[in-house]
């Protein structure tokens, strides 16, 4: 069945969600394909909040600043600018469509200015946030406007398996996007649905670890169609561990917001001593990186199942006030955070790199854009400052939807020419168990041997393993009907193989990526490019 729309944003996380708004309100027809219900993404769980200038004591300087020095010397310059200063106006742009923001208080008395929290790498409180849910309370309200917005088509429960491009089509022709082969998971039908432009929001691939802060959904969906239509991918070596989820056997996935540390949250050993101030003057407060590789060594070197983070020296009505979703999910668990410190861990948080994009969040192949996670824009480097990652979902939904109304791309192929998606060679899948096992292979060694520490050696045996997977399940979706299970992992292990290759390609160790092999930073910092023709990673000046 045949589906054409003006525009098609695949993802319903706060990059998508903006998007969507922005460019219905402009008067285009949007169709969004989400693979759950709207609000099941990593927006939603995003806890911190969003980074942006607000207060007399802070500047745009110091912001760029601290987001440079994340970066590890791989930002864009004038794309960390750029993004800083759109900072007040995307929050404004939140505040109305109805998102309320937590307020500073004297005297018990709310003042109209934002309470503003800080987190790991921020020189400044500049921390705009909903008590600790912000990401719950930005995608609920845009959830309801998108409902009710008569240019949105909402499609839940809906995965997108592959691009159109219509250089398959006619290979001699200039290629552009054209649309999305898309699964209507219940029903078990694919659909083709064709636009003038396709938006990824897809998210990242922290599925592709054992252990991940991140919903099912982040299945690296976006950047392995891009990858496969052509696009050129960027610093996928880059993964992010957030220091601190919760240790507990029932909480999957549940994290504790560096918004703990931010306000006096200590880091200790189970024998109750600090430790953070052996690696970095700035402590907890340190960015991400060295927080999370901290936590690591000291796991390794007392045979540590988890560390504990201590937040008790704050009262009770303090800790109620500020992380409301924190302190009762934590009661749930049988952990009073009043009371006693909390067990946690590091686990894979955020894809720093992803598709290149340009300042319009327009990928190599015209008519595909990319935005939030999806995209390496160039603002996160090789780490992402902690809040900056909501910022940048709102800024390139933003020129992303300029961009498509300023310059609409139109395919010379007539809709009825595009064919439908091809199901007379394949039948239906006979040993799910295949799929359920590479599943779970690949995510583990992913953490086993591209994790926070890394080694030639490792990287190489996780290599030859992602290969091996990725036969099998080529084998597997060549001659069976697909279904979620089998489009995710397919995803998954062409993203990680990704991951590994760029890993491979850097020989020295910079932000988030650290290989015993080679400990130093080189003096000039260069991008991981990987380009589709070539297969193998190309370092490129960054
Ligand atoms: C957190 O609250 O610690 C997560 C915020 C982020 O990942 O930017």
């Amino acid at each position: 069945m045949q589906k054409r729309t003006d525009l098609i944003v695949v993802g319903s996380g706060l990059a998508g969600l903006a998007f969507a708004l922005k460019s219905a309100n402009a008067g285009y027809k949007i169709a969004i394909i989400t693979k759950e219900a709207l609000a099941e993404n990593s927006s939603y769980y995003a806890q911190g909040g969003i980074a942006a200038v607000s207060s007399m004591e802070d500047s745009y300087e110091s912001h760029v600043q601290d987001t440079l020095n994340a970066g590890g010397g791989l930002c864009k310059h004038d794309v960390v600018e750029f993004v800083v200063k759109q900072g007040p106006s995307s929050i404004e742009w939140l505040v109305q469509n109805g998102v309320s923001f937590s307020l500073r208080e004297r005297e018990g008395n709310r003042l109209n200015e934002f309470h503003l929290t800080k987190e790991g790498g921020h020189s400044k409180r500049r921390v705009v946030h909903a008590a600790d849910a912000t990401g719950k309370k930005v995608e609920s309200t845009l959830v309801s406007n998108i409902l009710n917005h008569k240019n949105i088509e909402v499609h839940e429960n809906y995965i997108a398996i592959e691009l159109i491009t219509q250089s398959k089509l006619e290979p001699s022709a200039t290629d552009c996007c054209l649309g999305v082969y898309v699964l209507n998971i219940k029903e078990e039908q694919v659909f083709t649905f064709i636009s003038d432009a396709v938006i990824l929001a897809t998210g990242g691939a922290s599925k592709s670890y054992v252990y991940t802060s991140n919903p099912d959904t982040s299945t690296g969906d976006g950047i392995a169609m891009a990858w496969r239509a052509g696009c050129t991918v960027a610093n996928m070596e880059f993964v992010q561990f957030h220091p601190t989820c919760l240790f507990h056997p029932h909480a999957k996935s549940f994290l504790i917001s560096e918004t703990v540390r931010g306000e006096g949250g200590k880091l200790i050993l189970p024998d109750g001593s600090a430790f953070m101030h052996k690696y970095d003057p700035r402590e907890e407060l340190a960015p991400r990186d060295i927080v999370a590789r901290a936590i690591d060594h000291e796991m390794k070197a007392g045979g540590l199942d988890c560390i504990y983070l201590d937040i008790t020296m704050k009262s009770k009505e303090f800790l109620y006030k500020h992380f409301p979703n924190i302190y009762q999910k934590c009661l749930n668990f049988g952990i009073n955070i009043a009371e006693q410190p909390i067990p946690v861990v590091p686990a894979a948080h955020y894809t720093c790199g992803g598709v290149e994009v340009d300042l319009n969040g327009r990928t190599d192949l015209p008519g595909l854009y990319c935005i939030g996670e999806t995209a390496n824009t160039g603002l996160h480097g090789a780490n992402r400052l902690a809040s900056n990652s909501l910022l940048e979902c709102i800024v390139f939904a933003d020129v992303a939807s300029k961009h498509i109304m300023e310059n609409p791309v139109r395919s010379s192929i007539r809709d009825e020419s595009i064919p439908l998606w091809d199901e007379s060679q394949v039948s239906d899948p006979n040993e799910l168990i295949v799929v359920a096992h590479n599943w779970e292979e690949l995510r583990r060694f992913m953490w086993n041997y591209v994790g926070i520490v890394r080694t030639t050696k490792r990287l190489q045996r996780a290599l030859r393993r992602v290969l091996m997977l990725g036969e099998e399940v080529h084998e597997f979706y060549s001659q069976f009907r697909v279904n979620r299970d089998l489009i995710e992992l397919r995803n998954l292990i062409q993203v990680a193989e990704i991951i590994v290759r760029s890993a491979l390609a850097r020989k020295e160790s910079r932000g988030l990526h650290f290989v015993l092999d080679y400990p130093e930073t080189a003096d000039q910092a260069t991008s991981t490019v990987l380009v589709k023709s070539s297969e193998t990673p190309k370092a490129r000046s960054g």
